[in-house]
């Protein structure tokens, strides 16, 4: 059991996205740059510095409702959110960060991933990094509304694909695994529970 002292260093440089975002970096070699892209969950925007620097956007949305879901403070989700004690505010600011550091090319939506897709053009996007709700239908509905906003060579990445479907996130899994063969996406599933979907016609990079 995490004791106060683990509560004392809690911070973004010590979260586990810190450690976590930086490996996703190997996901730029499915991506063409310069592209237009949207990452749907950002949280404290760990995973957007990267995308930003790596995938090289002329476009990117940082997608995420924060006080809209969540209020003033997380949910207790362990120490990812310091048991319900980090407030949304110190996540929003660090999104609004990476804006401020390229603000011809991040615009932050502070909306729900399919609120903010059905807001699209249709074939608006080059990519989509899907790290948000992870339960089954969350995953589905997100990726049924991705689908129409998507160029016709358009990559779908997210986070957090288990091999064990009895996984804590098993959900991910079965809404992608079942997307993937309903519309004739190939799937790949990398280092670090990543996967990426795109149609076999699809050139990349
Ligand atoms: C796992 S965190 C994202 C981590 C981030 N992608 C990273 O790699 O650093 C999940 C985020 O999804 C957000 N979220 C939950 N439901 C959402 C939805 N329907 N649309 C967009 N974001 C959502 C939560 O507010 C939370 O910030």
């Amino acid at each position: 059991m995490a004791g106060a002292g683990e509560d004392e260093v809690f911070s973004r440089a010590t979260h586990r996205e810190a450690t976590h975002a930086p490996r996703r970096a190997y996901l730029a070699e499915y991506v063409r740059k310069g592209g237009v892209g949207a990452e749907i969950g950002v949280f404290w925007a760990h995973f957007s510095e990267v995308i930003l620097r790596e995938f090289a956007p002329s476009k990117f949305y940082l997608v995420d409702p924060y006080h809209r879901l969540h209020g003033e403070t997380y949910p207790a989700w362990g120490p990812y959110t310091n048991r319900g004690r980090l407030t949304v505010a110190e996540t929003l600011e660090a999104a609004k960060a990476v804006v401020a550091s390229a603000p011809d090319v991040v615009e932050l939506r502070e909306q729900f991933g399919t609120e903010f897709l059905e807001s699209l053009a249709p074939e608006t996007l080059d990519w989509v990094y899907l790290d948000a709700g992870h339960k089954y239908e969350m995953v589905r509905d997100d990726l049924a509304a991705i689908l129409p906003r998507l160029k016709p060579d358009g990559v779908i990445l997210g986070d957090d694909y288990f091999a064990d479907p009895n996984s804590t996130h098993g959900g991910v899994k079965r809404a992608v695994d079942e997307f993937a063969k309903a519309q004739g996406f190939e799937k790949i599933v990398g280092k670090y529970c990543q996967y990426v979907l795109r149609r076999p016609s699809a050139q990349t990079a």
